[in-house]
């Protein structure tokens, strides 16, 4: 997911707050909330709290391990870095991880997306204008077209880019050598990238979703910048509403602020996090529009039988790379869904959750 301006549903604004259903035509605020898709106003907060260093850089300490290495004995050779690729759902660092690596390393990151290189010319554009050591982000890189792709693989393998000048019997490649730079590619979809690119990152990272305690450090270090003092049960409870995700933490914290400093003491503890959370109607398991709305259907609609993935694609509206990539892993992780051979199943927690009872012999 890039970090453009997506505006969707509807924008919630903080001075409606008090009369959200009035307000906000009877939409719930949960909705625009409990989503780690980026919203206008979550850019400069997304910027404002990202982490610039490794040590800033809270929870998937594995990865951080295997980047500390990476980084050092690069440095320790005088080489960059290897091709890194990030891969995960939305909100869980993907961005901030390849400016930490840039940060780490000393070098200027330059930031692309896969769509936003149309043509071949494009990439042969950013390329040619890297310096030496140079990091080159490409963000939803599962989204560039073939061609530019295989502009990309002589100039990740050999750091050459090879042009084609003149036209017909005339036509002739030539070589032109590029500096030496980092290419770090960020996907949710691991899935879509084409093996040649895939194998032409040297680490491939997965994120996974944070525990709770992960994300509590996260909203008492975000605290901290925004200046608001939080306790640290006050900074559990809206981890554990945040779906695993740093993004929906912050953006709950900010909720939660606001709410302490109207109608509470400024004071972020347990009773203001839980009565703020109460009052914006954030789900007690973090989940979003999307994931109550599969957990319906999978319980209501198809009557608690397994359902095949692209039947519950197309139910939702969503198509099955994002609904398996971007939606399923956190409610397995929670245990509200199961993969069976038959199909997705919902288990008795999303019964519970959604305070319904199974149909009979389920
Ligand atoms: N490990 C972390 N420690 C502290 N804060 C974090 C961490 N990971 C993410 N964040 C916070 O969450 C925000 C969102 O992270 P980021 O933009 O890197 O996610 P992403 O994986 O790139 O998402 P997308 O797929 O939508 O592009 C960051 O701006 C930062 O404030
Ligand atoms: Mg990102």
């Amino acid at each position: 997911m890039n970090d453009g301006v997506r505006i969707e549903g509807m924008v919630y604004d903080a001075s409606s707050a008090f009369a959200p259903s009035a307000a906000m035509g009877g939409e719930s605020p949960r909705n625009r909330m409990a989503s780690a898709e980026l919203q206008e106003d979550d850019l400069s907060l997304d910027r404002s709290l990202r982490p610039q260093k490794l040590a800033d850089y809270l929870g998937q300490t594995k990865i951080k391990e295997s980047l500390e290495i990476l980084i050092q004995a690069a440095q320790q050779r005088g080489d960059v870095v290897d091709h890194i690729l990030f891969s995960g759902p939305p909100g869980l660092g993907k961005t901030t991880l390849a400016t930490v690596v840039a940060n780490e390393m000393g070098a200027n990151i330059k930031t692309t997306s896969g769509p936003a290189i149309e043509r071949t010319g494009d990439l042969a554009a950013i390329l040619t204008n890297l310096e030496d050591g140079d990091v080159l982000f490409i963000d939803e890189i599962h989204r560039m077209n073939r061609m530019v792709e295989e502009v990309l693989y002589p100039a990740l393998e050999d750091y050459a880019l090879d042009i084609v000048v003149g036209k017909g019997p005339a036509a002739r490649s030539i070589r032109l050598d590029l500096p030496r730079f980092t290419l770090i590619g960020a996907t949710t979809r691991t899935g879509l990238l084409t093996g040649p690119l895939r194998d032409r990152f040297g680490m491939a990272f997965r994120l996974n979703y944070y525990t709770p305690e992960e994300l509590a450090d996260i909203v008492i270090r975000s605290a901290a910048i925004l200046d608001v003092e939080a306790e640290r049960e006050g900074a559990l409870e809206i981890a554990r509403r945040s779906r695993g995700t740093p993004r929906l933490a912050n953006r709950l914290l900010k909720r939660v602020r606001d709410w302490a400093q109207v109608k509470g003491s400024g004071v972020i503890d347990e009773d203001t996090a839980a009565q703020a959370l109460e009052f914006f109607e954030v789900d007690s398991l973090g989940l979003d529009s999307v994931d109550n709305r599969i957990l319906e259907l999978l319980c209501q609609q198809f009557g608690g039988r397994p359902v095949g993935l692209s039947t519950l694609a197309s139910a939702l509206s969503e198509d099955p790379d994002s609904l398996e990539d971007v939606y399923e892993p956190y409610l397995m992780q929670q245990g509200l869904l199961v993969r069976t051979p038959k199909g997705r199943q919902a288990t008795q927690r999303a019964y519970d959750h959604l305070g319904i009872l199974p149909p009979a012999g389920q």
